[in-house]
């Protein structure tokens, strides 16, 4: 399996074609942008903390019958994974009241609420990803009614396993954004990312944020917040070595 030409370029990762025609390689950066990149900056070595707890998320949840995009990390940063045509909504489910339904709601940081909340956004940088309902979706032909059952069931099904692990290991899984894909075989599979940029995480006993809204809000040591997740998740340490 050889690298190829550059696909794409986002915010946080690259993605490459190789010669195997079903996979592409992803390249977690340490670049960092906030609010639809206004904010922009960089994350020591989140590129590889990313990569990593992803690979790790993603391989428990297969062990718990989610279909995923992984398919074998090659580096630090480097990632094999399936090609997928990218499902353009953000799926967020969350289960305590923070950041953008804080505000909607009115409802204080830390509310909980009395069931997971799913929603969507239309996954368009242009239009600042605004929140849609099932039926926009099924409207625009995003995707499917199918699809869409399918998705709903996986994200809250990938919230039950990730919040009981987490929840092992000290931390609260308050809210996090998940994306799905499709195989050319039609597959529906999660796909991108489950990391500190995409999740919130709070420590279960000090309330402290372990996540990217130490990066939004200035709050400081945001690389101490990233290792501190992998290591309770994976055992590792800043050198990678087991703890
Ligand atoms: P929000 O409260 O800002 O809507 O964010 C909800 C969750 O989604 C939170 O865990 C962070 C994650 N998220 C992303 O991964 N990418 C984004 O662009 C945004 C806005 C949120
Ligand atoms: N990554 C997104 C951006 O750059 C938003 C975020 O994670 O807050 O805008």
């Amino acid at each position: 399996m050889e690298k190829l030409d550059q696909l794409y370029e986002g915010k946080a990762k690259k993605v490459y074609r190789t010669s195997d025609d079903a996979l592409y390689l992803v390249s977690y950066k340490d670049d960092a942008t906030a609010f639809n990149g206004q904010k922009k900056g960089s994350i020591q070595d989140k590129g590889i903390i990313n990569n990593k707890v992803t690979n790790f998320l993603m391989q428990m949840l297969e062990k718990s019958g989610i279909p995923t995009h992984f398919v074998k990390e090659l580096s630090d940063r480097e990632t094999l994974v399936h090609r997928v045509s990218i499902i353009p909504l953000e799926v967020v489910v969350r289960n305590i009241v923070a950041g953008s339904l804080a505000k909607r709601v009115g409802a204080p940081e830390g509310t909980k609420l009395r069931r997971p909340v799913i929603e969507y956004c239309y996954k368009d940088d242009g239009l600042g990803d605004p929140m849609v309902n099932d039926t926009h979706i099924l409207a625009m032909g995003w995707a499917t009614e199918a699809e869409l059952k399918q998705i709903s069931e996986y994200a809250l099904q990938i919230n039950s396993v990730l919040s009981a692990y987490l929840e092992d290991v000290n931390i609260e899984l308050i809210d996090f954004k998940l994306e799905f894909g499709k195989t050319p075989e039609g597959e529906l599979i999660l796909a991108d990312e489950i990391s500190p940029d995409t999740c919130r995480f709070w420590d279960s006993v000090s309330g402290e944020k372990l996540d990217k809204d130490r990066f939004r809000r200035d709050l400081g040591g945001v690389e101490d917040a990233y290792w501190e997740v992998m290591r309770r998740l994976m055992g590792e340490d800043r050198k990678g070595a087991k703890t």
